[in-house]
């Protein structure tokens, strides 16, 4: 009884999750890109696709199998991934971007690969868009849900992003601390909410962390009816 009426909150909710990495390419065989395997977006997606969302689920390029019940929409960079998460922004009721997105693209891209010379190699890079702040400057109605992947000052730099991104809620993440952040199949969270709240997230399965997300946001839903 307890299980149905939690999940009556999430029933019809339009969810977007974005995860995994972004891949900037310089040229037919290379790529920039980072160490996101994907699996807490998947996690997420899946979870609430379970108590009846209905899932857009936006990703980078994984190795991992499609979620239940679940929309993917592949996408290979961040522009990519800008634009297909700006076609679904508006009907939205919930963003929850877990995607680890390329900050800097390689501002030139080569047709052919590009051949080895004796000396060093310079790629300039430029910035790609930030979509979360982008979606946080635009936002009317949707609950907007951030990662923070930190290496140091998790809290100060994550509570910097709440506020800077205009977030609902921010979920930070330690990527350096054993058992958590990026490829493993665990994950330790705190979530800062807006409005002052903390919720910490234990070490556990990033199945059981999503679980606890999906739990700890669940709040914020009737507060946005349209
Ligand atoms: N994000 C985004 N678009 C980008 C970069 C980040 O939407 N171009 C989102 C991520 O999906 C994540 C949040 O912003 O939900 C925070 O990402 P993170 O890399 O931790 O922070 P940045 O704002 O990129 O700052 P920095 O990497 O310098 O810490
Ligand atoms: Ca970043």
């Amino acid at each position: 009884h307890f299980i149905k009426k939690a999940n009556l909150a999430w029933q019809g909710k339009n969810v977007v999750v974005t995860a995994g990495p972004t891949q900037e390419v310089i040229d037919p065989v290379r790529f920039f890109s980072n160490r996101s395997s994907g699996k807490m977006g998947y996690a997420i997606a899946e979870m609430a696709a379970a108590r009846g969302a209905q899932v857009t689920l936006i990703s980078g390029p994984v190795s991992l199998p499609m979620p239940h019940g679940v929309k993917r929409i592949s996408v290979h960079n961040a522009a990519e991934m800008f634009s297909a998460v700006n076609d679904v922004f508006e009907h939205a009721d919930v963003i929850i971007k877990a995607a680890a997105v390329a900050d800097y693209k390689p501002k030139e891209t080569f047709d052919q690969k590009v051949k080895k010379s004796t000396g060093d190699l310079m790629i300039t890079m430029e910035r790609t868009e930030d979509i979360l702040k982008s979606l946080g400057e635009r936002k009317s109605h949707q609950i907007l849900v951030g990662f923070a992947a930190e290496s140091e000052n998790i809290e100060a730099y994550a509570k910097k992003k709440l506020d800077t991104k205009n977030l609902d809620v921010i979920a930070a993440n330690s990527i350096v601390k054993e058992g958590s952040g990026f490829q493993g199949d665990t994950n330790e969270l705190v979530l800062y909410f807006k409005n002052g709240r903390e919720v910490s997230i234990p070490l556990t399965t990033k199945v059981a962390a999503a679980n606890q997300l999906l739990d700890a946001i669940k709040p914020l839903l009737g507060e946005h009816i349209k």
